[in-house]
């Protein structure tokens, strides 16, 4: 179990984006997937102090200082991690002390969680093993659901015969008590008080995850289509909050890295289908507006957001809605089309290999925009295009940076076929006139000494060394102790290495599961500055999701490791052979010679090798 401690830690990084946090120290400008700046802690010129949204680590490739929220405040304000940690306590409204409510909150938790389970449990085995899940389990597969997505998903029944309180009871059965399970916002005192009854009645239901994969919450759509309302899910709980949660997004995330961009789609099912047509990088909200921390979630595994809402008058206010937040913080939205009246749901259902062609044909936000606005105007009329420009110019106006402005001012006048640079004077007059939310971010300001190339390691073709290795392996702890087994032979050539690996030895034995970059603070401040640094780097083979690349990077690493520690031998068997002729020592020279030789032949082998494999 985590600690308060470390829930606390959790709770401020989840709460602050590591971009805002150092924003408010220096200017950061886009540097590919990262952002950049000019270093606080050293004297330079041009920037080599590297942000990463997505791990939300930072690093400075000058002084290899670097690390999490918690590292840059220490560094900053000159402050020991616990000062650091109350500073950003403060700043983010979490509360450090162990109050007796505290408590009282975690152990909330716990008992929901476990609720949770349970109740994913029953419903799932209602829907494929009773006769009560009959008539859901009809209607899933004429919607085209599978088994393997019941299974996938965990989709359940909820039933409700002659009896209201069927989870209720099972959950009672298993220590619940009738308080916990309101908590956990399954069971409700009907109006006008009496026994407890089951939220869930007569529903297909959905189990809905946070971004870690814990089970928060279930969402429930009728399964007879008058009854209202057509979805409901479980209220808000200590676990569970509708709008800070995307649908999905535990299991999206590793196809949201590899094809770097996320769909936000409106509906579970819309994700569900969209899942068995292969397209797995779907999340959605609840019914509810995409908000802001929704956009935090997805601003760290991506920087491409593909909007993929319905058609309807709903559907094309959200796009527009996601478009004013998401811009905002900085990701490239675009938004796909998909045909009049449909939902992606129906098209993938109709269409399953659709998708890449829906894609292909995604517009940019601005254009998206820009095309929505005139849709309705005859472009070949005076009076209607005079209307049309009227409509682009706030549309404009919303662009922060001036080349993109540029571009989608010459477009717009190109349709309405005015001059672009009258469109630009009078999006430059609405600009200047009415009040513009300076929105741009970090990415508004222009460099002050020209496009750098971002350092190498950034770029991440450098040597599979062992840096490479440790990046490797925070990225994927579960690896930790097979590669313990290979290290037993050799070790690292610097100390920091070599405690940074027996650290992540430690945490994999204590909790599997755990993510070495969520944990920054128990690693001493060199070690955080080297953590930062890999973790930065990319890595091909992780991305790709191959694990026949990942094996062959290891490999490749674990063969530096043993030539560079040959090397070091081989060194130090100088000296010792030099004293051994010095002080006449002939046996022992001998023994040394002979290691010699057979170290220097295991090297020629081990280059062989490596050059072998290119
Ligand atoms: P809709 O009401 O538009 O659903 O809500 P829909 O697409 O017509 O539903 P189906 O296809 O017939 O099942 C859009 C989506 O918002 C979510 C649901 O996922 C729903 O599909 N939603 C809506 C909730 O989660 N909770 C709500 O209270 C409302
Ligand atoms: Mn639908």
């Amino acid at each position: 179990m985590p600690s308060v401690k470390q829930d606390a830690v959790q709770e401020i990084k989840d709460r602050l984006d590591l971009v805002d946090l150092i924003s408010e120290h220096l200017r950061l400008q886009k540097a590919g997937r990262d952002l950049k700046g000019l270093c606080p802690f050293h004297q330079e010129k041009t920037p080599s102090l590297y942000v990463s949204p997505e791990k939300q680590l930072w690093h400075c490739y000058g002084c290899q200082k670097g690390g999490d929220h918690f590292t840059f405040i220490q560094d900053i304000e000159h402050v020991d991690f616990r000062g650091a940690l109350r500073l950003l306590a403060e700043k983010t409204g979490v509360i450090l002390e162990e109050s007796p409510g505290a408590g009282r909150q975690r152990e909330l938790k716990r008992t929901i969680s476990k609720l949770n389970l349970l109740a994913a449990q029953y419903f799932h085995h209602i829907l494929l093993e009773n006769a009560a899940g009959q008539r859901a389990l009809i209607q899933l597969e004429s919607r085209g659901v599978t088994r393997a997505s019941m299974t996938e998903f965990q989709l359940g029944f909820a039933p409700a015969g002659q009896r209201k309180d069927n989870l209720v009871r099972f959950l009672r059965k298993h220590g619940a008590t009738d308080g916990e399970m309101q908590e956990a916002g399954l069971a409700i005192k009907p109006d006008g008080g009496g026994e407890l009854w089951d939220r869930f009645r007569q529903r297909i239901i959905i189990p809905i995850h946070d971004e870690h994969g814990e089970l928060v919450a279930f969402g429930g759509r009728v399964i007879d289509d008058s009854a209202q309302p057509k979805y409901l899910n479980t209220s808000q709980t200590a676990l569970y909050d509708k709008g800070r949660t995307l649908f999905n997004l535990h299991r999206a995330r590793k196809s949201i890295h590899e094809l770097k961009h996320a769909v936000l789609m409106e509906g579970y099912f819309d994700a569900i289908t969209a899942w068995q047509a292969g397209v797995t990088n779907v999340v959605t909200t609840s019914g509810t507006a995409l908000g802001e921390h929704q956009v935090r979630l997805l601003k760290r595994e991506t920087q491409e957001l593909l909007l993929a809402f319905d058609r309807d008058d709903a559907g094309l206010n959200a796009t527009q809605r996601a478009i004013e937040l998401a811009t905002k913080s900085g990701i490239y939205i675009k938004v796909v089309r998909v045909p009049q009246g449909k939902d992606p749901d129906d098209y993938l259902r109709a269409h399953p290999d659709g998708w890449p062609n829906l894609r292909e044909h995604a517009l940019p936000e601005w254009e998206y925009l820009l095309r929505q606005a005139l849709a309705s105007l005859d472009l070949t009329d005076a009076r209607e295009r005079r209307r049309g420009a009227e409509l682009v110019i706030p549309v404009l106006a919303k662009i922060p940076e001036a080349s993109v402005l540029e571009i989608y001012a010459q477009q717009a006048a190109g349709w309405l076929r005015i001059e672009p640079a009258a469109l630009l004077r009078d999006v430059q007059a609405l600009k200047s006139g009415a009040k513009f939310p300076s929105s741009a971010g970090p990415a508004k300001f222009a460099s002050q000494s020209g496009p750098l190339p971002p350092p190498q390691a950034v770029e991440g073709n450098f040597q599979k060394d062992e840096g490479y290795l440790l990046g490797l392996l925070i990225e994927r702890p579960d690896l930790v102790p097979e590669i313990a087994g290979e290290l037993r032979a050799v070790s690292f050539s610097a100390p920091a290495y070599e405690r940074v690996f027996a650290r992540l030895q430690q945490m994999v034995e204590a909790q599997a599961t755990v993510r070495p970059t969520d944990r920054l603070s128990e690693f001493a401040p060199d070690e955080q500055g080297l953590i930062s640094a890999v973790a930065m780097a990319k890595y091909p083979e992780l991305d790709s999701g191959s694990e026949a690349a990942l094996r062959q990077s290891l490999e490749q690493c674990l063969q530096t490791l043993k030539i560079n520690a040959a090397q070091r031998r081989l060194k130090a068997l100088v000296a010792e052979m030099r004293a051994a002729r010095a002080t006449g020592d002939e046996s022992r020279l001998v023994t040394l010679m002979q290691e010699n030789d057979r170290l220097a032949h295991q090297l020629d082998a081990l280059k062989d090798l490596r050059h072998g494999q290119g």
